[in-house]
């Protein structure tokens, strides 16, 4: 089986920044759970295996007088369920600044550090939120006698964080992914949106008149919120070799546009979402692996490219060592999800 380094081996000059050793296993979808909502947590285990990430969520979402309890379930829902192979356990705790996020390190780390995988930090201001979160887990590893380290994950959501996204991506070793959280950055924003991710009606660009147009008859096209956003974000994880998401998506029943915002993160660079609902799980699963047609046409390319230098003809499309190397991507991304 060939390996990721095997692809980019002979292409040293100028090929894309290595993802770190971060956990290379699909984190397509990142499927969230109030694990103090017993009917949602009596699901969990029917999802092992299904989704590539369970997400036992303790922030926004869960009511503040069920913060212990979510605390608590999520231990025992780490306990009693076996995720196998294919499914990691992540958590989202609640901010740095709350009263609770103390207890939920300490409490999550100590009795469930062995099973979880990544640790989510929301509304994450700058790099020093991440150096005390890492040397914070660092104290309850040692303690706990944990020998593999939890990671971190950071969200996207304040305009401090947008400006500092470079510096919070290269924070720590620890760093897995960050995720755009769209829906408390635009509060942070002041932007005058009143939902949870996705595109909004407003937010287009008209054709200009020609003969004949009048007044509003002229089509629109509404544009993408979070093309900005979600670019700067993208570059800052590539240049420091961490993943990453984009985060919810909260109009549950439109999966048409939640599919079109997944994959407009997808191509951008993204590597998975979140999924509120099981209904966004296989939208999720779908968008964020590469298709069967572009895996083929990607071989194509690395076939006639030979040695990967130089330039060929294929479709009557230039191909070169530049849209090799986007194909190799498309390739790793196949070969680790197939993997
Ligand atoms: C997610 O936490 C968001 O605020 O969108
Ligand atoms: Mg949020």
């Amino acid at each position: 089986m060939r390996s990721a380094k095997d692809f980019f081996a002979p292409l040293a000059v100028g090929a894309p920044t290595p993802l770190r050793e971060v956990p290379v296993r699909p984190s397509r979808m990142i499927h969230f759970f109030d694990p103090s909502n017993p009917k949602m947590a009596a699901k969990v285990p029917a999802l092992v295996g299904e989704v590539d990430v369970l997400l036992g969520n303790l922030e926004d979402a869960v009511k503040a007088e069920n913060k212990e309890a979510a605390r608590q379930g999520l231990v025992d829902i780490a306990r009693a369920t076996d995720l196998g192979e294919h499914t990691q356990l992540w958590t989202r705790v609640n901010a740095l600044d709350s009263p609770w996020a103390l207890d939920d390190l300490t409490t999550l780390v100590t009795e469930i550090g062995d099973r979880l995988d990544v640790v989510m930090v929301p509304k994450v201001q700058g790099p020093e939120d991440i150096h005390y979160v890492d040397r914070l887990l660092a104290q309850l590893e040692a303690r706990a006698g944990l020998t593999r380290p939890v990671l971190v994950h950071a969200i996207l959501e304040t305009a401090r964080g947008m400006a500092n996204v470079e510096a919070i991506a290269g924070a720590s070793p620890r760093m897995q992914g960050i995720s755009l959280g769209p829906a408390d950055l635009a509060a942070d924003r002041r932007m005058k949106t009143t939902r949870v991710g996705g595109g909004h009606p407003g937010y287009l660009v008209r054709r200009d008149p020609v003969d004949g147009d009048v007044g509003g008859d002229r089509p629109t096209y509404q544009q993408d919120l979070w093309h900005y956003t979600i670019a700067r974000m993208v570059d800052a994880c590539a240049m420091h070799g961490i993943l990453p998401y984009y985060g919810p998506f909260g109009d549950i029943a439109d999966v048409v546009a939640c599919e079109d915002q997944f994959r407009n993160a997808f191509l951008l660079g993204c590597v998975g979402a979140w999924t509120l609902h099981p209904r966004q799980i296989d939208v999720a699963r779908s968008v964020f692996s590469p298709s069967a047609e572009d895996v083929a046409h990607a071989w194509r390319v690395k076939e006639a490219m030979g040695d990967g230098t130089g330039a060929v003809m294929l479709d009557g499309r230039m191909e070169d060592d530049a849209s090799l190397k986007q194909c190799l991507v498309v390739l790793e991304l196949a070969e680790r999800l197939a993997a």
